[in-house]
Order: C-alpha cells, then sequence, then structure tokens
C-alpha cells in the first residue's frame, strides 16, 4: 500500500517536472519598427485640401498605363494636364498628340532622365502629380511631389518597403497633401455593388474575404520599360502586386474604420517560369529567382476576421481576382463567375422568395434585384454611362480618376487615403520577411498610430 502511494507519488512528481521542462507557448511574432510620429504632426484621416475649380495635373511616366491615362483624364470634367514627363521623350510626343486630338492645349514636356520629374513637380500650375512609372520610382517621385506642395497619386503597388511606406506616410501628414494609390479594382461594378450589399448587412457579419491578383503575364513580360517588372520579380519574396486583390475586400471589412490587419503569414511555392525568362533574355543561366510562382498571404485582424490574399504571374491560368465575402449570412464571389448565397430567412426580405431554397445559389436576375435594392451611393446613371464610353478596364478606371478629381474640385476627404496604401502595399515586404523566416507570424503596424478605430466603415465623401 505504502509503495502504491509512493509510486502514486513518484508519478505525480516526475508530470510535474516534465510539465515545468516543457518551453512554454511564446509569441513569436515578428515586428518591424514602428516610427514614432514626429512632434507637431496629425494624422491624415479625412485630410482635406482646399477646393479647385480645375485640377491641374502633370503625368509622370507614359508607358502602357500613363497612356491609359493620359487618354482617360482628358474625359474627366475639371481637369487640365499642364505637364507631361517620361524618360523617354517619344512617349511625351505621343501624349501631346493625344490632347492635341482632343483639342486641348500642349502640355510642358519633360524627358531624358529619370529625375526629369523634378522640374514638373516644381511647377506652380500643378495641383496633382499623377504618377504610373516602374514601382521603384514611385515614392521618390511622391516625395518629391508633396515636398514642392502637390498632391500625389501613384499607380500601384504605390511602395515596395517599410522605409518607403513610413516615408509617404510622415511626408503627407507633415505637408498635409493628398497622398492616394490608384487601386482601380475598388471601382469596378460588381465589387461596388458588393460592397453596398455588406454594408447594408445583406451577407451578415463579414468573417472572411479573399482577394487575388493571378494573372499570366508571359506576353507582357518583354514590354516593360528597362525590364523593371521581372527584374523585381527575380529580387524580391512575398506578394510584390498585393493591391487589386487587397483593397475592394479591405474596404469591405472597414479596415482602419473599426477593425485593423494584426498578424499575417505567408507562405511561397518554388519559383517557376521566371528563371527561364531570365535565361532566355540574357543568355545566361540565372543563379537566382526570388519570387515564387504562387505566393499566398493569410491576415487575421483584430476583430477576428480572416483575409487571404494571392499573387501568381506566372504560369498558364484564367485572370482570377477572386474577390470573395463570407459572412455569417450570406456569400457574394466574382471569379471564376459571379455568384451569390445568401440563407433563407435573409432572401425572405428580398424579392423572389418562391424560387428560392435554403442557401441556393442566387440566379443572375436575383442577383440584379439586389444590385438594384443596394445601390453604391457614387453610381449614378450618367456616370454609369460616362465611365463605360471612356472605359479603362471596362470603366473602373475612369471611375476612379472621377472619384479622385471630384473630391479634389470640392475639396471634400479622397476614397483611398495614405493609410489604406499603406495597408494594401506593406504584404510585399511583411510577406517577404514571414517566408525568410520559415512562415513566421509578422505583426502589421497601425499605420495610423493609434487612429484606426475612430472611424467605423468605409464611406464615399459627397460635396453638399
Ligand atoms: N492599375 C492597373 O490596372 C495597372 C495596370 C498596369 C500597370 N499598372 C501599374 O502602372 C505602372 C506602370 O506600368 P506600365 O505597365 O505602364 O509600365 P511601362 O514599363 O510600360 O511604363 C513605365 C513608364 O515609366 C517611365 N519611367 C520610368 N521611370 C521614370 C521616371 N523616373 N521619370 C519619368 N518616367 C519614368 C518609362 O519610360 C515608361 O514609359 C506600374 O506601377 C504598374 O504596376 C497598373
Amino acid at each position: 500500500m505504502i509503495i502504491m502511494k509512493h509510486k502514486h507519488l513518484l508519478l505525480l512528481a516526475a508530470v510535474l517536472l516534465a510539465a515545468a521542462c516543457t518551453p512554454r507557448t511564446k509569441d513569436l511574432t515578428l515586428q518591424t519598427k514602428v516610427p514614432a510620429r514626429p512632434a507637431g504632426q496629425e494624422n491624415v484621416l479625412g485630410l482635406t485640401v482646399p477646393a479647385m475649380d480645375t485640377v491641374r495635373i502633370g503625368i509622370v511616366g507614359i508607358g502602357a498605363r500613363g497612356s491609359g491615362a493620359v487618354s482617360r483624364l482628358t474625359y474627366v470634367p475639371g481637369t487640365k494636364i499642364t505637364a507631361l514627363c517620361d524618360v523617354r521623350p517619344e512617349r511625351v510626343e505621343w501624349a501631346q498628340g493625344v490632347l492635341a486630338s482632343r483639342g486641348l492645349p500642349a502640355a510642358a514636356g519633360y524627358s531624358g532622365d529619370t529625375e526629369a520629374f523634378k522640374a514638373l513637380c516644381e511647377r506652380d500650375d500643378v495641383d496633382l502629380v499623377y504618377i504610373c512609372t516602374d514601382w521603384i520610382h514611385h515614392t521618390p517621385i511622391a516625395l518629391y511631389a508633396m515636398e514642392h506642395g502637390k498632391n500625389a497619386a501613384i499607380e500601384v503597388p504605390a511602395a515596395t518597403s517599410m522605409e518607403e511606406i513610413w516615408d509617404l506616410i510622415n511626408t503627407s501628414e507633415r505637408t498635409r497633401k493628398h497622398c492616394m494609390m490608384l487601386e482601380n479594382c475598388c471601382y469596378d461594378f460588381y465589387e461596388l455593388s458588393c460592397l453596398a450589399m455588406a454594408q447594408a448587412g445583406v451577407f451578415g457579419e463579414v468573417l472572411h474575404v479573399e482577394g487575388a491578383y493571378c494573372h499570366n503575364l508571359d506576353p507582357y513580360w518583354n514590354e516593360y520599360w528597362n525590364n523593371w517588372r521581372l527584374d523585381f520579380n527575380q529580387t524580391h519574396r512575398g506578394d510584390v502586386y498585393p493591391t487589386h486583390g487587397l483593397g475592394p475586400v479591405a474596404q469591405v471589412l472597414g479596415i482602419h474604420r473599426g477593425d485593423r490587419m494584426k498578424t499575417l503569414v505567408a507562405m511561397d511555392t518554388k519559383p517557376a517560369n521566371g528563371p527561364g525568362r531570365v535565361e532566355a533574355k540574357t543568355g545566361k543561366p540565372c543563379e537566382e529567382f526570388l519570387n515564387g510562382a504562387e505566393t499566398t498571404t493569410l491576415i487575421r485582424t483584430e476583430n477576428g476576421k480572416t483575409i487571404s490574399i494571392t499573387h501568381c504571374t506566372m504560369t498558364p491560368r484564367p485572370y482570377d481576382r477572386k474577390y470573395q465575402i463570407v459572412g455569417s449570412e450570406g456569400y457574394a464571389a466574382k471569379y471564376p463567375v459571379q455568384q451569390m448565397c445568401l440563407r433563407r430567412s435573409q432572401l425572405e426580405q428580398e424579392a423572389n422568395e418562391q424560387l428560392l431554397d435554403q442557401e441556393k445559389i442566387l440566379s443572375a436576375e436575383e442577383m440584379e434585384t439586389l444590385r438594384q435594392k443596394y445601390p453604391n451611393p457614387m453610381l449614378t446613371p450618367e456616370l454609369v454611362e460616362l465611365a463605360r464610353t471612356v472605359g479603362g478596364h471596362g470603366g473602373m478606371d475612369f471611375l476612379m480618376d472621377y472619384r479622385l478629381i471630384y473630391c479634389l474640385r470640392n475639396g471634400l476627404p479622397l476614397d483611398m487615403d495614405v493609410y489604406d496604401l499603406a495597408e494594401w502595399c506593406c504584404l510585399g515586404p511583411l510577406g517577404a520577411l514571414s517566408i525568410e523566416n520559415g512562415n513566421a507570424p509578422v505583426e502589421v503596424p497601425d499605420f495610423t498610430r493609434g487612429a484606426w478605430n475612430e472611424k467605423q466603415g468605409f464611406s464615399y465623401a459627397f460635396a453638399k
């Protein structure tokens, strides 16, 4: 009996000892430096600049994307293109031709080298510097523009490192100039409808969202100026083009408008096809190609939501931005086909109850009924018609430009601020950090430095 008791005690002691020796679970989340906000500087949530009757625009970078911007902006009411810049003089000449064909005066032209943009930013007759260069020139041009009293609009991704992101935030906060990323996918018609429905509670509480940039770039790799895109992919891991996927779903979740991205982890496949492209171009073996053929980033938010973002540009597959909304009471997705699914209780409030079983996928007619019931407040019939006529990815590019100019002309906050830019761009550098550290969790900084919960939900500003 005594021996038995002894045995039990020994066993208990062994268990306690083992428990004491087992390493406690540690929070292994990696952190990056969050620079303190300089004294006297305030956040730029809801930033406005004085209303301007005509927005005078200087465009920098007139390659494939900038060419479309030159044409589109001539159709936006209240714009004047006063200056044009590209390293290559023939691109400036081409853009002058567009202005002439539209019966508009010639703009001041700058070209010759990668610093020519400085003279454009120093002009007195430019309110907005619209930047469509390759990725590594985005931030230096935007910083110079803001330092010279100009608002900056930057193509995607606006920044490629945490240093660049914080520089843009600090400069926008200090100069009180707008710094907006030109994320056109936030303006596609289906996304605009789903955003309005999500905000009206059609999908219940939104719990999980997905976005992607899956686009086989085979036909384009050789088209980029100076091979900038392949070079960047060769030298960077992580999701190097995350904003088309993340922007629209971040608006649904109200990121830095009542919720915030807290932690991310990223994982990539080994590279494929990239090394072969480099070898074909250089005629030499490719020693190192960093970007994976497919990169996935998972993010958890402060309010317990999750986001999944995919980047995939090297393999043959259908174009796909995913755009998926998973709510407690409903679901919407855009790719590969537009689909919505609601609970019966939700549907009972909608038209056409007879046709719908529980969780039945909605027909095109039923989706159209919902779209009409929950219109996006910024889409007027006239604007929709103009956007479809001018075009640019089916009209979304025009809607983005229109809203930017409308808000500037009316002295309103822009739809997207520098914190959106920061949150959507940080997946590149923070994802790379995760991947390079065994897919470790990485903390996503609160780029507003304390104000992410001040405003509740995404909204558009309108003139009274
Ligand atoms: N939002 C979208 O749907 C979309 C689509 C395509 C491209 N983009 C983005 O647009 C940007 C440009 O892409 P692209 O396909 O037009 O590339 P591109 O290579 O065709 O054009 C880049 C242009 O920038 C010019 N340039 C580079 N550095 C410059 C500098 N310092 N000063 C003046 N000009 C400079 C080059 O001469 C070239 O004409 C990229 O950021 C890309 O990610 C966005």
